[in-house]
């Protein structure tokens, strides 16, 4: 059996989930859900990123200890994905003792292989970031991801010999060309390691809120370099319960844009020197834009956008879970920038999932009960449908299996426009009751029941409602997935539902 493992990025918790975090955390909940409905053997990661000067900062500002201020703004990530039917095998908190106990010895591994040093270091630093810019890459001494003055910073450190990687990186990038994808992003690392590695500084002394270096007590990690061996952690990296032989050879991070240097430099080069092979991929994915600028807390405490007003739980409230995670599926190709705005998700809704999706259930469901009696015809073997339904069935699943979710939904949607045509064509609604209309019915209800397959991974909740007004018993995610995505399987005679509209139209304003 194949194995799927893959993460999001863990989330800081300076402040509360917005969309933008939701976007990544959904693809991943759909990768995950398509690699779970194919058969393989699937864990998927997320949680939350606790330590830094960040997050200590947060929690003082609010008058709480970090570990309170962490506490109560991880549960509100959790209460986020479950609003958005997250399907999380674990959550991770780097403040737990397996986190603490894993990146100490991973730490102890790579410092016992000779490449941690200690030094001096000054630079300017971005606390938002958590990182360290060169004159070079600062915006005229702003941040350029932030666009905030960033602090001249120096301190006595630990440092972690980044550049005894540079050529092995190369060499590690020339053999495995996916490593990471797309392949501009890669292009991206790959132009980054070519320009030459400055060693790190991977511990602090100036906070005291992080994982303590283990032989050396005054000092604690770096937030990134705690943070980043969450990955590992969560399979149990030097602990009883390790699992990393079983899940690393598969393992998929997917990641936003601006840490790429952290996932595709960094973290490889770490693996490395921990005598660890690196993640087998990195998926990059764009940013969701509003106005043409990145959603963030840090920008909305500026006075930007309100992201209260698109928080995760406001939006799945005002339109649903499956259709925000449709939204957020579709809209955007994973790996390029998309716009966020309200009125595209209208736009989405009522032609994709009102139009398309929802008239074609209705429509079958309601010409099933006039002219079949509510009763199942079965399909033909040489049905005009059958084509479309292969062709879609191939295309959605290599799409999912490129990680490219919208491709898959395209592929899956090109099935419902066929056959939203197939009716208008045959008109069945105008037929007599007899064989006529019911071949034309029982091919139409054998597509439904093949989409609503093909939906799951993007919306779980509404295939396995149209699963259930077909008259089909279990899940459409139960049992094999070729066997049950082949042409013909409807039986005969089965009892099909009508129901309310799966998606009232929305008005637009
Ligand atoms: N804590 C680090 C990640 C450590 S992983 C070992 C971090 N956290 S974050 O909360 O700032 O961001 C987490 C993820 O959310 C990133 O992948 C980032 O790209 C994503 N997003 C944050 N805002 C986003 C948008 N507006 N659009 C899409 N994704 C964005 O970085």
């Amino acid at each position: 059996m194949a194995r799927f493992y893959i993460t999001t990025p863990i989330y800081y918790v300076n402040d509360a989930p917005h969309v933008g975090h939701a976007y990544c955390t959904v693809n991943a909940d759909a990768m995950a859900r398509w690699h779970r409905l194919i058969g393989d053997e699937t864990k998927f990661l997320t949680g939350t990123d606790e330590h830094g000067q960040k997050v200590a900062d947060a929690a003082e500002k609010n008058g709480v200890s970090p570990q309170a201020w962490a506490d109560t703004t991880s549960a509100r990530f959790r209460e986020a994905w479950d609003a958005l039917a997250i399907s999380y095998d674990d959550f991770i908190r780097t403040t737990e003792p397996r986190h603490y106990e894993s990146v100490q010895k991973f730490l102890t591994a790579i410092y016992d292989n000779g490449f941690i040093y200690k030094d001096t270091y000054s630079g300017l630093y971005c606390v938002s970031c958590e990182d360290y810019f060169t004159d070079e890459a600062s915006d005229n001494g702003k941040c350029p991801v932030h666009a905030k003055p960033l602090t001249q910073m120096e301190e006595e450190n630990w440092f972690f010999k980044l550049s005894a990687f540079e050529d092995k990186l190369l060499e590690y990038y020339a053999k495995n060309p996916e490593f990471v994808t797309p392949g501009t992003k890669s292009n991206e690392a790959y132009a980054f390691i070519k320009g030459g590695l400055r060693d790190i500084s991977i511990t602090r002394t100036s906070i005291s809120w992080g994982v303590p270096v283990p032989w050396d007590e005054k000092h604690v990690f770096y937030v990134w370099y705690d943070a980043l061996i969450n990955y590992l952690t969560a399979i149990g990296y030097g602990r009883e319960d390790d699992e990393v032989a079983k899940w690393w050879p598969n393992s998929h991070h997917l990641i936003g844009k601006e840490i790429i240097r952290f996932h595709c430099v960094w973290w490889p080069a770490m693996c490395m020197a921990a005598g660890l092979e690196p993640p087998s991929h990195v998926q990059v994915h764009g940013w969701l834009l509003v106005g043409g600028q990145k959603l963030s807390k840090t920008m909305a405490q500026e006075g930007g956008v309100k992201l209260t007003d698109i928080a995760p739980v406001v939006l799945t409230n005002e339109y649903g879970v499956d259709p925000i995670r449709y939204y957020l599926l579709r809209e955007a190709v994973l790996g390029n920038d998309g716009d966020f705005s309200l009125e595209a998700i209208t736009a989405r809704y009522n032609t994709d999932l009102a139009n398309n999706l929802g008239n074609l259930v209705a429509r079958v469901a309601t010409v099933v009960q006039s002219k079949c009696d509510g009763l199942s015809p079965g399909a033909r073997s040489d049905s005009v449908l059958r084509s479309d339904a292969e062709t879609a069935v191939t295309e959605t699943a290599a799409a999912w299996n490129r990680f490219a979710p919208q491709a898959a939904l395209e592929a899956t949607w090109r099935l419902i426009g066929a056959t939203n045509s197939f009716l208008e064509q045959n008109a069945p609604w105008k037929m007599e009751s007899g064989p006529e209309a019911e071949a034309v019915m029982g091919d139409a209800l054998e597509a439904i029941r093949i989409i609503s397959i093909l939906v799951t991974p993007a919306m779980p909740t509404v295939a396995a409602e149209i699963w259930k007004r077909l008259g089909l018993s279990g899940l459409p995610t139960d049992g094999d997935f070729n066997e049950n995505t082949k042409w013909g399987l409807f039986a005969k005679g089965v009892q099909v539902e009508k129901g309310d509209p799966l998606f009232p139209r929305i008005k637009s304003e």
